[in-house]
C-alpha cells in the first residue's frame, strides 16, 4: 500500500488540467455491453475504479483496447453473470445490470456490498428494472433478472427517501433503450453524469428525451450501434482544486472543465467571498484571507453534491469564521471528520451536520483515509496543515483522482508518494 506525505503551508499557483469524469466514465463503459459494435471512448481518466470497469468488461468477453485515455470496447459476446468475485472490489460495478438486462434479457450480477460512506441500497434499480416488466429475485447474494417474457416500457418513478438515484437511473435508462415502447422515469436523478450517459446512448441510436431533468422518455428501439463518445469533465475532481486554490491558492487555474456543471459549487465559493473568473473552459479563483463562513446542505443536482461535502469541510477549517454543512444524501458521511480533529481541527457533529471553527492552525499527522471524497479532504488539510500529514491508505484517491500527487506538485504542493 501507498500513502502521501503532504507537508504542509506550500503555496499553491498555477494552472491545471481537469481529467474526465470517472462517474460518466464508468456507466458509459458499462453502456458498451448494449451493442456487438465497436465503441470508443475518449477522455476516460486513469484510476483504479475505471481501469476495474474495464476488467470487468473483459472478463464478460468484451475486446476492449486501452490507451491514454481511448477505450475501444467491442462485445460482440457477452456472458450473462457477474458473480461476486468480478463486483466486489467496486460498489459501481452494478452498473452492469441495466445493459446485460437489456442486451440478454436474463442475467446474474452479483450484488455489491455496502461501504464506509452507507449501505447503499440498490432497491431502486430493481424497481425500475421490475417496471420493464423483469422478474428479479435475490438470492445467496445474487441479483437474477429474467425480462424474457415481458420485456418492454412503462412508467416508474424512481424518487427515494433521500433523493433520486444516480446509477439507479443509469441502469433503468439503459434497459430500457432496448424495451419494446415508452419508458417514462419521474424522479430521474438530473445530475450531469446521467445527461452525459444518455447522450452516448443516443449516439449508438436510442431515443431518449428529458435526460439532465428529473422526468426522462425512453422510446425503446430494436437494436443499438457502435459509437464514440468523449466523457464530460469532472465536476468533483475541478470542485476539489478550486477548495485547494480557495485555501492555499495565490491564483489558480483550472483548464478543460465545465462550470455550467459546478453552478452550487461556485456559488458557495462566491458567497464566502472568493473571486471566480470563468473563462470558455477554464475556472481562475483568487484568494481572500477575510473569506466568510458557509451554510450548506448536500442535496441532489443541482443542489450542493454530497461529493463536495468533505472537501468542504477542509475549506472551512482554512476559513475564520464558523461553516456549518448538513449531509442528507449519506448521513454518516462524515469518516473524514475524526481524522480531521486529530489535526486540531475544531469540528463538532451533531446528527448529520458538522460544526466547524475554522481558522485555528492545524498540525500535520498521521491519518488514515477511509473512501474517495474523504481522502481528498484529509489531503486538503495536510496542505493547510504546519508539520507533515502522512494520508495512508492511498488507493482510495486512486479510485477517483488521476494523478492528483502530480497535479498538486504542478501547483507548488509539496506531496511525496512512498510505500507505507
Ligand atoms: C453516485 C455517485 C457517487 C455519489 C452519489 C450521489 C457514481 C459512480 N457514484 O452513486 O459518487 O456520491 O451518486 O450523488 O456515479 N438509494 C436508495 N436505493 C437505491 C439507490 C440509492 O435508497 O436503490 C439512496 C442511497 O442510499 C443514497 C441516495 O439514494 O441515499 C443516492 O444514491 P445514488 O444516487 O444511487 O448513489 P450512486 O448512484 O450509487
Amino acid at each position: 500500500m501507498e500513502k502521501l506525505i503532504v507537508h504542509g503551508g506550500a503555496p499553491l499557483k498555477g494552472v491545471v488540467d481537469i481529467s474526465g469524469s470517472k462517474n460518466s466514465s464508468l456507466p458509459i463503459l458499462a453502456a458498451t455491453l448494449l451493442t456487438r459494435d465497436t465503441c470508443t471512448i475518449r477522455r476516460v481518466p486513469d484510476l483504479s475504479d475505471t481501469n476495474y470497469m474495464v476488467r470487468i468488461l473483459g472478463e464478460l468477453g468484451a475486446e476492449v483496447e486501452r490507451a491514454s485515455g481511448v477505450v475501444v470496447v467491442k462485445a460482440e459476446n457477452v456472458a450473462s453473470v457477474a458473480p461476486y468475485d468480478l463486483v466486489r472490489k467496486m460498489r459501481a460495478s452494478i452498473c452492469v445490470l441495466g445493459p446485460l438486462t437489456g442486451r440478454l434479457r436474463q442475467c446474474t450480477v452479483s450484488l455489491p456490498g455496502g461501504c464506509v460512506i452507507g449501505d447503499r441500497p440498490v432497491d431502486l434499480h430493481l424497481k425500475g428494472l421490475e417496471a420493464l416488466g423483469a422478474e428479479i429475485k435475490v438470492d445467496g447474494g445474487d441479483i437474477s433478472v429474467d425480462a424474457t417474457q415481458n420485456f418492454r416500457g412503462g412508467p416508474m418513478n424512481l424518487m427515494g427517501k433521500s433523493g433520486s438515484t444516480v446509477l439507479g437511473t443509469g441502469n433503468v435508462m439503459m434497459a430500457a433503450t432496448l424495451a419494446k415502447g415508452i419508458t417514462s422515469i419521474e424522479g430521474a436523478a438530473a445530475e450531469p453524469e446521467v445527461e452525459d450517459l444518455a447522450n452516448f446512448l443516443i449516439k449508438m441510436g436510442a431515443k431518449i428525451e428529458g435526460a439532465g431533468t428529473n422526468t426522462i422518455t425512453i422510446e425503446g428501439v430494436d437494436q443499438l450501434h457502435g459509437a464514440e463518445h468523449t466523457v464530460i469533465p469532472d465536476r468533483i475532481e475541478a470542485g476539489t482544486f478550486l477548495c485547494a486554490g480557495a485555501m492555499m491558492g495565490e491564483g489558480i487555474t483550472l483548464r478543460r472543465v465545465n462550470a455550467a456543471h459546478m453552478q452550487t459549487v461556485l456559488d458557495a465559493l462566491r458567497q464566502c467571498g472568493f473571486t471566480l473568473t470563468l473563462g470558455r473552459d477554464t475556472i481562475s479563483i483568487a484568494p481572500n484571507p477575510s473569506a466568510k463562513g458557509f451554510d450548506l446542505t448536500t442535496l441532489c443536482y443541482p443542489g450542493f453534491p454530497t461529493d463536495m461535502q468533505a472537501q468542504f469541510c477542509a475549506l472551512a477549517c482554512a476559513i475564520g469564521d464558523t461553516s456549518t454543512i448538513t449531509e442528507t444524501i449519506f448521513p454518516q458521511r462524515f469518516m473524514h471528520i475524526a481524522e480531521m480533529k486529530r489535526m486540531g481541527a475544531q469540528v463538532d457533529l451533531e446528527g448529520a451536520t458538522a460544526k466547524i471553527r475554522g481558522g485555528h492552525p492545524i498540525k500535520g499527522a498521521p491519518v488514515m483515509a477511509s473512501d474517495l471524497r474523504a481522502s481528498a479532504a484529509l489531503v486538503l488539510a495536510g496542505l493547510l496543515s504546519q508539520g507533515k500529514t502522512e494520508v495512508n491508505r492511498l488507493y482510495h484517491i486512486d479510485r477517483g483522482y488521476e494523478h492528483l500527487d502530480d497535479k498538486l506538485a504542478s501547483l507548488g504542493a509539496k506531496v511525496e508518494r512512498m510505500r507505507e
